[in-house]
């Protein structure tokens, strides 16, 4: 059988068929790690989502990918870097020829309106020091029939897209392109990939509600700033701006 995670030199790379949660795992790694390793695994029973939801990730229906990442300036060099990594997935699927597939911001992977990839990224460190990242992907394939309806929202899978042949490519061009787009980010910060982030936003043009806790406001999204704040164009004209944190995205 294909193993997973051959060809991926020079990064370290972990493989492991079963696991808890890949980023849980390269978190607690991070001591013996070096920028840039990853850890893969094929199933994993107590996947993380984003706001401390579980993320359902079946046997050999994923591709599931936890990358380390350090940024020497600290936390707050670290903003915008979530979008990034979304544009890193999405170019890497179309170099290998899986084209359409769109971002929700801050970093939902979106194809045809559906899910079909989360991001999370968790950090740690202290204050002065590095900032420590672990980027984790879920990256929908194809679902087992039968782990199709644990998952509570409308869900795209890769292979709709055209046949899967080489999970092992597909891995390959992820980490580099996660690799080179960071160094990017590093060097460039967000600014520098605005309107390649607002070429593939879904929502872009399209009438959406931001929740904030008990709060709703409606509106015309209309990409991301050179902070990587998200721009809602409110029915008056005016442009209000959200920054990550306990704000979502819904259709109107
Ligand atoms: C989300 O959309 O809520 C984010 C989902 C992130 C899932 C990936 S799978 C690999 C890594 N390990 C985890 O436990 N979570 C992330």
């Amino acid at each position: 059988a294909e193993r997973l995670g051959r060809e991926l030199a020079p990064s370290r790379v972990e493989v492991i068929p079963v696991i808890g949660s890949t980023n849980q795992h390269w978190l607690a790694a991070i001591p013996r790690l070096d920028k840039g390793d990853v850890c893969l695994a094929e199933c994993q029973t107590a996947g993380r989502g984003r706001r401390g939801r579980a993320w359902i990730s079946p046997f050999g229906g994923q591709l599931i990918l936890s990358l380390y990442w350090r940024l020497e300036q600290g936390m707050a060099a670290a903003m915008g870097l979530s979008l990034v990594v979304g544009i890193a997935v999405v170019e890497a699927l179309q170099a290998r020829g899986f084209e359409g597939v769109q971002l929700k911001w801050p970093n939902d992977l979106y194809l045809g309106g559906r899910k079909l990839a989360g991001i999370l990224v968790e950090m740690s460190g202290t204050a002065g020091g590095p900032c420590h990242l672990v980027i984790g992907v879920g990256l929908n394939l194809l679902l087992p029939k039968e782990e199709q309806t644990r998952i509570d929202q409308p869900w795209a899978e890769l292979a709709e897209l055209g046949e899967i042949t080489d999970r092992n490519a597909l891995v390959v061009a992820l980490v580099g392109y996660l690799q080179r787009y960071l160094a990017r980010f590093e060097r460039e910060g967000i600014a520098a990939f605005r309107e390649q982030w607002n070429r593939l936003d879904y929502f872009n043009g399209k009438p959406v509600r931001v929740l904030m806790g008990e709060q709703e406001v409606h509106g015309r999204a209309r990409g991301i700033d050179d902070q990587g704040a998200l721009l809602l164009e409110l029915d008056g004209g005016e442009i209000k701006r959200f920054l990550g944190g306990e704000v979502s995205l819904r259709p109107q």
